[in-house]
Protein backbone atom coordinates (compact mmCIF):
# COMPACT_ATOMS: atom_id res chain seq x y z
CA UNK A 1 0.00 0.00 0.00
CA UNK A 2 1.34 3.37 -0.91
CA UNK A 3 0.89 6.51 1.03
CA UNK A 4 0.10 9.46 -0.98
CA UNK A 5 1.23 12.63 0.70
CA UNK A 6 -0.76 15.61 -0.14
CA UNK A 7 1.04 17.77 -2.36
CA UNK A 8 1.27 21.85 -1.41
CA UNK A 9 1.36 23.94 -4.36
CA UNK A 10 3.75 26.95 -2.92
CA UNK A 11 2.92 30.50 -3.76
CA UNK A 12 5.90 31.95 -6.38
CA UNK A 13 6.45 34.79 -7.73
CA UNK A 14 4.80 33.96 -10.64
CA UNK A 15 1.71 32.60 -8.55
CA UNK A 16 1.65 36.76 -7.49
CA UNK A 17 2.03 38.05 -10.96
CA UNK A 18 -0.98 35.27 -12.16
CA UNK A 19 -2.95 36.49 -9.37
CA UNK A 20 -2.83 40.20 -10.62
CA UNK A 21 -3.53 39.15 -13.86
CA UNK A 22 -7.20 37.92 -13.19
CA UNK A 23 -7.59 40.21 -10.15
CA UNK A 24 -7.41 38.34 -7.52
CA UNK A 25 -5.96 39.98 -4.50
CA UNK A 26 -2.44 39.19 -2.62
CA UNK A 27 -2.77 39.17 1.31
CA UNK A 28 0.50 39.30 2.72
CA UNK A 29 1.52 39.89 6.47
CA UNK A 30 4.85 40.26 8.65
CA UNK A 31 5.97 37.43 10.31
CA UNK A 32 9.50 37.06 12.44
CA UNK A 33 9.32 33.61 14.10
CA UNK A 34 8.23 29.82 13.80
CA UNK A 35 5.22 29.71 15.74
CA UNK A 36 3.44 32.96 14.45
CA UNK A 37 4.54 31.87 10.87
CA UNK A 38 2.88 28.40 11.36
CA UNK A 39 0.01 29.79 12.17
CA UNK A 40 -0.38 32.37 8.90
CA UNK A 41 0.60 29.70 7.02
CA UNK A 42 -2.07 27.37 7.93
CA UNK A 43 -4.21 29.79 7.52
CA UNK A 44 -3.38 30.41 3.93
CA UNK A 45 -1.74 33.64 3.46
CA UNK A 46 0.21 34.36 0.49
CA UNK A 47 3.28 35.99 1.29
CA UNK A 48 4.98 36.40 4.25
CA UNK A 49 7.58 39.05 4.51
CA UNK A 50 10.15 39.03 7.08
CA UNK A 51 9.73 42.68 7.69
CA UNK A 52 12.72 44.49 9.18
CA UNK A 53 9.69 45.94 11.57
CA UNK A 54 11.28 43.17 13.22
CA UNK A 55 13.57 46.10 14.27
CA UNK A 56 10.66 47.80 16.04
CA UNK A 57 8.15 45.02 17.29
CA UNK A 58 10.44 42.42 18.25
CA UNK A 59 13.55 44.06 19.47
CA UNK A 60 11.64 47.24 20.91
CA UNK A 61 13.67 49.78 18.67
CA UNK A 62 12.29 52.90 17.61
CA UNK A 63 13.19 52.57 14.01
CA UNK A 64 13.86 49.84 11.56
CA UNK A 65 17.71 51.09 11.05
CA UNK A 66 19.29 49.39 14.12
CA UNK A 67 18.59 45.79 13.38
CA UNK A 68 21.20 43.95 11.36
CA UNK A 69 21.83 41.67 8.69
CA UNK A 70 22.52 38.06 11.25
CA UNK A 71 19.13 39.23 12.92
CA UNK A 72 17.20 39.45 10.05
CA UNK A 73 18.75 36.06 8.76
CA UNK A 74 17.34 34.24 12.39
CA UNK A 75 14.45 35.48 11.89
CA UNK A 76 13.99 34.95 7.95
CA UNK A 77 15.54 31.25 9.18
CA UNK A 78 12.71 30.86 11.84
CA UNK A 79 10.09 31.77 9.38
CA UNK A 80 11.06 29.24 6.86
CA UNK A 81 11.19 26.59 8.95
CA UNK A 82 7.61 27.08 9.93
CA UNK A 83 6.19 27.81 6.27
CA UNK A 84 5.06 24.81 3.42
CA UNK A 85 2.97 27.19 1.47
CA UNK A 86 3.57 30.71 1.42
CA UNK A 87 6.35 32.69 -0.85
CA UNK A 88 8.90 33.70 1.62
CA UNK A 89 10.49 37.69 0.77
CA UNK A 90 13.35 39.09 3.05
CA UNK A 91 13.96 42.91 3.63
CA UNK A 92 17.42 44.12 3.20
CA UNK A 93 18.44 45.55 6.38
CA UNK A 94 19.60 49.19 6.19
CA UNK A 95 22.95 49.14 5.23
CA UNK A 96 23.00 46.29 3.46
CA UNK A 97 22.48 46.86 -0.23
CA UNK A 98 22.96 50.68 -0.69
CA UNK A 99 25.30 52.38 -2.57
CA UNK A 100 27.99 49.33 -2.81
CA UNK A 101 25.91 46.92 -5.34
CA UNK A 102 29.10 44.24 -4.26
CA UNK A 103 28.04 44.51 -0.58
CA UNK A 104 24.06 44.55 -1.87
CA UNK A 105 25.15 41.13 -3.35
CA UNK A 106 26.93 39.59 -0.53
CA UNK A 107 23.60 40.33 1.81
CA UNK A 108 21.13 38.58 -0.44
CA UNK A 109 23.61 35.80 -0.90
CA UNK A 110 23.93 35.14 2.84
CA UNK A 111 20.08 35.78 3.15
CA UNK A 112 19.31 33.17 0.00
CA UNK A 113 22.04 30.91 1.48
CA UNK A 114 21.75 30.92 5.57
CA UNK A 115 17.64 31.12 5.39
CA UNK A 116 16.58 29.56 2.70
CA UNK A 117 13.85 32.53 1.73
CA UNK A 118 12.66 33.21 -1.49
CA UNK A 119 13.40 36.78 -2.50
CA UNK A 120 13.96 39.84 -0.94
CA UNK A 121 13.11 43.55 -0.57
CA UNK A 122 14.35 46.65 -1.17
CA UNK A 123 13.46 50.40 0.01
CA UNK A 124 14.20 53.14 -3.11
CA UNK A 125 14.33 53.36 -6.75
CA UNK A 126 16.45 54.53 -9.41
CA UNK A 127 19.24 55.74 -6.63
CA UNK A 128 19.59 51.85 -6.01
CA UNK A 129 19.61 50.56 -9.79
CA UNK A 130 23.17 48.82 -9.80
CA UNK A 131 22.15 46.79 -6.23
CA UNK A 132 19.24 45.70 -7.98
CA UNK A 133 20.55 45.23 -11.20
CA UNK A 134 23.13 42.36 -9.51
CA UNK A 135 20.99 40.79 -7.50
CA UNK A 136 18.70 39.93 -10.22
CA UNK A 137 22.04 38.52 -12.08
CA UNK A 138 22.77 36.54 -9.20
CA UNK A 139 18.83 35.28 -9.83
CA UNK A 140 17.29 36.66 -6.98
CA UNK A 141 13.46 37.94 -6.79
CA UNK A 142 13.46 41.77 -5.92
CA UNK A 143 10.80 43.22 -4.60
CA UNK A 144 10.75 47.01 -4.52
CA UNK A 145 9.20 49.41 -1.67
CA UNK A 146 8.01 53.22 -2.83
CA UNK A 147 6.05 55.81 -1.35
CA UNK A 148 7.13 56.03 3.02
CA UNK A 149 10.22 53.76 3.45
CA UNK A 150 11.18 53.72 6.75
CA UNK A 151 14.89 53.15 6.44
CA UNK A 152 15.08 57.21 5.57
CA UNK A 153 12.99 58.08 8.56
CA UNK A 154 15.54 60.50 9.10
CA UNK A 155 15.35 62.49 5.57
CA UNK A 156 11.42 62.71 6.14
CA UNK A 157 11.55 63.64 9.49
CA UNK A 158 7.94 62.07 10.05
CA UNK A 159 5.49 59.08 9.26
CA UNK A 160 2.81 61.01 7.21
CA UNK A 161 1.38 60.33 4.11
CA UNK A 162 3.83 60.67 0.81
CA UNK A 163 3.62 61.95 -2.40
CA UNK A 164 0.54 63.82 -1.86
CA UNK A 165 2.42 66.71 -3.85
CA UNK A 166 2.35 66.88 -7.64
CA UNK A 167 6.29 66.16 -8.03
CA UNK A 168 6.58 63.82 -5.31
CA UNK A 169 3.74 61.91 -6.90
CA UNK A 170 5.62 61.74 -10.14
CA UNK A 171 8.65 60.71 -8.83
CA UNK A 172 7.05 57.73 -7.63
CA UNK A 173 5.24 56.69 -10.44
CA UNK A 174 8.33 56.92 -12.86
CA UNK A 175 10.73 54.88 -9.73
CA UNK A 176 7.43 52.18 -10.08
CA UNK A 177 7.47 52.53 -13.59
CA UNK A 178 11.60 51.90 -13.74
CA UNK A 179 11.63 48.96 -10.99
CA UNK A 180 9.58 47.35 -13.15
CA UNK A 181 11.98 47.29 -15.72
CA UNK A 182 14.27 46.77 -14.08
CA UNK A 183 12.40 43.16 -13.52
CA UNK A 184 11.35 43.54 -9.92
CA UNK A 185 8.83 40.57 -9.54
CA UNK A 186 6.48 43.45 -7.27
CA UNK A 187 6.29 46.60 -5.37
CA UNK A 188 5.33 47.69 -1.75
CA UNK A 189 3.73 51.31 -1.71
CA UNK A 190 3.57 52.61 1.81
CA UNK A 191 0.89 55.08 2.82
CA UNK A 192 0.10 57.44 -0.25
CA UNK A 193 -3.03 58.79 -1.30
CA UNK A 194 -5.33 55.46 -2.49
CA UNK A 195 -6.01 57.65 -5.99
CA UNK A 196 -2.01 57.48 -6.80
CA UNK A 197 -1.79 53.90 -5.78
CA UNK A 198 -4.84 53.40 -8.56
CA UNK A 199 -2.84 55.09 -10.80
CA UNK A 200 0.40 53.23 -10.49
CA UNK A 201 -1.28 50.00 -9.90
CA UNK A 202 -3.02 50.17 -13.27
CA UNK A 203 0.35 51.06 -15.07
CA UNK A 204 2.37 48.24 -13.97
CA UNK A 205 1.50 44.83 -14.40
CA UNK A 206 3.61 43.61 -11.63
CA UNK A 207 1.53 43.57 -8.48
CA UNK A 208 1.76 46.18 -6.04
CA UNK A 209 1.18 45.68 -2.14
CA UNK A 210 -0.63 48.35 -0.10
CA UNK A 211 0.26 49.06 3.57
CA UNK A 212 -1.91 52.59 4.27
CA UNK A 213 -2.24 52.78 0.56
CA UNK A 214 -5.87 52.52 0.20
CA UNK A 215 -8.01 49.30 -2.03
CA UNK A 216 -6.53 49.61 -5.16
CA UNK A 217 -3.43 48.02 -4.79
CA UNK A 218 -3.34 44.61 -5.88
CA UNK A 219 -2.89 43.33 -2.45
CA UNK A 220 -2.28 44.18 1.37
CA UNK A 221 0.50 43.74 4.01
CA UNK A 222 0.00 44.42 7.39
CA UNK A 223 2.65 43.88 10.35
CA UNK A 224 1.09 41.27 12.08
CA UNK A 225 1.32 42.52 15.32
CA UNK A 226 -0.83 45.34 14.85
CA UNK A 227 -3.42 43.24 12.68
CA UNK A 228 -3.40 40.92 15.87
CA UNK A 229 -3.77 43.92 18.28
CA UNK A 230 -0.72 42.72 19.80
CA UNK A 231 0.93 46.36 19.92
CA UNK A 232 -1.53 48.68 21.62
CA UNK A 233 0.69 52.14 21.29
CA UNK A 234 0.61 52.24 17.40
CA UNK A 235 -2.85 52.91 15.46
CA UNK A 236 -3.17 54.42 12.46
CA UNK A 237 -6.40 54.79 10.67
CA UNK A 238 -4.91 52.46 7.99
CA UNK A 239 -4.61 49.03 10.55
CA UNK A 240 -7.58 47.18 11.23
CA UNK A 241 -7.13 44.54 14.31
CA UNK A 242 -9.04 41.25 13.71
CA UNK A 243 -7.77 40.63 17.35
CA UNK A 244 -7.26 42.46 20.69
CA UNK A 245 -4.34 39.81 21.52
CA UNK A 246 -2.86 42.53 23.75
CA UNK A 247 -5.98 42.42 26.26
CA UNK A 248 -6.25 38.92 26.22
CA UNK A 249 -2.56 38.26 26.72
CA UNK A 250 -2.25 40.63 29.67
CA UNK A 251 -5.95 38.90 31.37
CA UNK A 252 -4.56 35.60 30.79
CA UNK A 253 -1.15 36.45 32.87
CA UNK A 254 -3.05 38.04 35.27
CA UNK A 255 -5.08 35.06 35.94
CA UNK A 256 -1.64 32.95 36.29
CA UNK A 257 -0.39 35.35 38.50
CA UNK A 258 -3.47 35.05 40.81
CA UNK A 259 -3.45 31.24 40.33
CA UNK A 260 0.16 30.75 41.04
CA UNK A 261 -0.02 32.94 43.93
CA UNK A 262 -3.13 31.23 45.55
CA UNK A 263 -1.72 28.43 44.83
CA UNK A 264 -4.13 27.01 42.94
CA UNK A 265 -1.80 26.33 40.12
CA UNK A 266 -0.83 23.31 39.57
CA UNK A 267 -3.71 21.15 40.98
CA UNK A 268 -4.20 17.22 41.41
CA UNK A 269 -4.29 16.61 37.83
CA UNK A 270 -1.43 18.61 36.38
CA UNK A 271 0.98 16.66 38.92
CA UNK A 272 3.11 13.43 38.60
CA UNK A 273 2.45 10.96 41.20
O1 LIG B 1 9.26 45.92 7.51
C1 LIG B 1 8.06 45.89 7.23
O2 LIG B 1 7.22 45.44 8.01
C2 LIG B 1 7.65 46.40 5.93
C3 LIG B 1 6.18 46.55 5.70
C4 LIG B 1 5.69 47.75 6.39
C5 LIG B 1 5.85 46.57 4.27
O3 LIG B 1 8.46 46.74 5.12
Amino acid sequence: MSIHKKEIKRITTHTLQEMKARGEKIAMLTGYDFSIARILDAAKIDVILVGDSASNVMAGHETTLPITLDQMIYHASAVVRAVNRALVIVDLPFGSYQGNSKIALESTIRIMKESGAHAVKLEGGKEIKESIERILTAGVPVMGHLGLTPQSIYKFGTYSVRAKEEQEAQELIENAKFLEQLGCFGIVLEKIPASLTQQVSELLTIPTIGIGAGMHADGQVLVVHDMLGISKDFQPRFIRRYLELYDSMKQATEAYIKDVKGGNFPDLSEQYE
